[in-house]
């Protein structure tokens, strides 16, 4: 037998991970937000087991990430602005060659300051000697307040402090939330993450086109997610940003579906939702198509609907647009839809008084997309948070409108049942409007029948 090694493209052009300089500049645009004489503190993550003493895949804390670019468990990131000084210092484990030998190379405390631009480095083990006396004398403490481990070591290190104010300790008194101020950063990205999200966009782009044209009656969901996988991995994005959704026929009325055990079946469609992490970043891409490559008549008409409403809300978005106008415009469209297709009857004004759309529309129309697939950054910026706030160029976002008709549903024409169609692209603000990242995932009928038939 012949064994044929597939010898095609592994690295798009393009960036691949970010400059580690650009790290250095978040770090120093978090500085900027840091009251004088104060400190900031943020954990890496530790290991997750699996099962007995094997562990899932690494995945770093994203805020520690984007501080740092250091990709290793347990390490914690000191930021120290004593008289307009900014340091950053890194505590991370050290080298040791036994460990190493069995579970892989650290970068140790040298390379940690050459190479990542740390002021200074420690092992962790001095961690618990050394805080207290960078806490003492200082005004002000910043951590994230939904991390429970950090929240529970910083109270250790301040009564430490406490417990020696007779030798003249002074107690950082005020405690500062580190997460908004972190996540709205986050929010507003560099030319160098939007490429970076171009490349995983075009990555995931190339999987779901991986997708249709391997798809067949009689395949199981998890074999297509496994043809996801190995594209994503081949060109550079060795993980899916999360667990990727194959639900082929009514199983696209789960909208976390992510058992992937099922047969695909003639006639039915096939939802996918998924997209590779490169460096950190992901891409959140949905592709809906028929399994034996044709639209049935009832699929087309619903298709059509999804596909028009995502164009339309799409080509409004621009600087000082919001969530909610767009949600307007999507519940209008997909309405005005139901209405004509007689999946909804009545008065269309009171329909959309109603939001009778919701009962096929079921999720939001879109969430911000970065380091997290549902990326951090406050969708209202008002007090009273009635007012989604206005889109500002650099945000990148998902637009994901969908219809789901379950099986299920007695109300509904035996016609529409076991239809579930998203369709989901990633977009980037830009100053003179948008950009749509995800360039290379057939989303026409045309073009996703044209490609169908090329099998391979
Ligand atoms: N893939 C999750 C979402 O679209 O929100
Ligand atoms: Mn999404
Ligand atoms: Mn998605």
């Amino acid at each position: 037998m012949t064994i044929v090694h597939d010898t095609t493209l592994t690295q798009l052009p393009g960036i691949a991970s970010l400059p580690l300089s650009d790290f250095k500049t978040h770090r120093a645009n978090f500085f900027d937000k840091m009251k004088p004489n104060s400190i900031a503190l943020f954990g890496a993550a530790s290991e997750v087991t699996r099962s007995n003493d094997t562990e899932y895949a690494f995945c770093q804390n994203k805020h520690f990430y984007y501080l740092t670019g250091f990709n290793e468990p347990d390490a914690l990131l000191l930021l120290l602005k004593i008289d307009n000084n900014p340091q950053a210092i890194l505590f991370s484990l050290p080298k040791d060659k036994s460990h190493e030998v069995w579970h892989g190379r650290r970068v140790g405390q040298e390379k940690a300051c050459q190479q990542y631009n740390f002021d200074q480095s420690y092992v962790l083990d001095e961690l618990s000697s050394l805080l207290p006396n960078y806490l003492n004398g200082l005004s002000q403490v910043y951590f994230c307040f939904d991390n429970s481990d950090m929240s529970q070591q910083v109270f250790t290190w301040l009564s430490h402090v406490r417990s020696t104010a007779r030798q003249g300790s002074k107690v950082p008194e005020v405690l500062i939330d580190a997460s908004p101020i972190i996540n709205e950063l986050r929010l507003i990205k560099s030319a160098n993450e939007i490429e970076l999200m171009r490349q995983v966009n075009y990555i995931s782009g190339l999987a779901h086109q991986r997708a249709m044209q391997k798809a067949a009656v009689g395949m199981f969901e998890y074999q297509i997610e496994t043809e996801l996988l190995h594209e994503f991995s081949r060109h550079g994005a060795r993980h899916p940003a999360y667990a990727s959704i194959v639900a082929g026929g009514d199983n696209a009325n789960i909208l976390h579906y992510t058992d992937n055990g099922e047969t695909l079946q003639n006639n039915d469609l096939l939802l996918i939702d998924a997209g590779g992490e490169l460096s950190g970043y992901a891409a959140d891409i949905t592709r809906t198509f028929p399994v034996n490559g044709k639209f049935t008549a009832p699929q087309t008409v619903l298709y059509q609907l999804v596909l028009d409403t995502q164009l339309t809300v799409i080509s409004a978005i621009k600087p000082g647009i919001t969530f909610a106008k767009l949600n307007e415009m999507a519940n209008e469209c997909l309405t005005q839809g139901l209405l004509d297709l007689a999946i909804l009857s009545g008065d269309l004004a009171q329909l959309l008084l109603d939001n009778a759309c919701k009962k096929y529309f079921i999720h939001g129309l879109g969430h911000w997309l970065g380091l997290d697939v549902h990326d951090v950054g406050d969708y209202h910026i008002n007090e009273n948070k009635q007012q989604c706030r206005e889109f500002v160029a650099g945000m990148v976002l998902t637009i994901e409108p969908g219809l789901y008709m379950p099986n299920d549903d007695d109300e509904l024409d035996e016609k529409w049942r076991g239809i579930g169609i998203r369709i989901e692209d990633n977009i980037v603000v830009t100053k003179q409007g948008y950009e749509n990242l995800t360039v290379n995932s057939p989303r026409t009928i045309n073009d996703i029948e044209a490609l169908m038939k090329n099998k391979i």
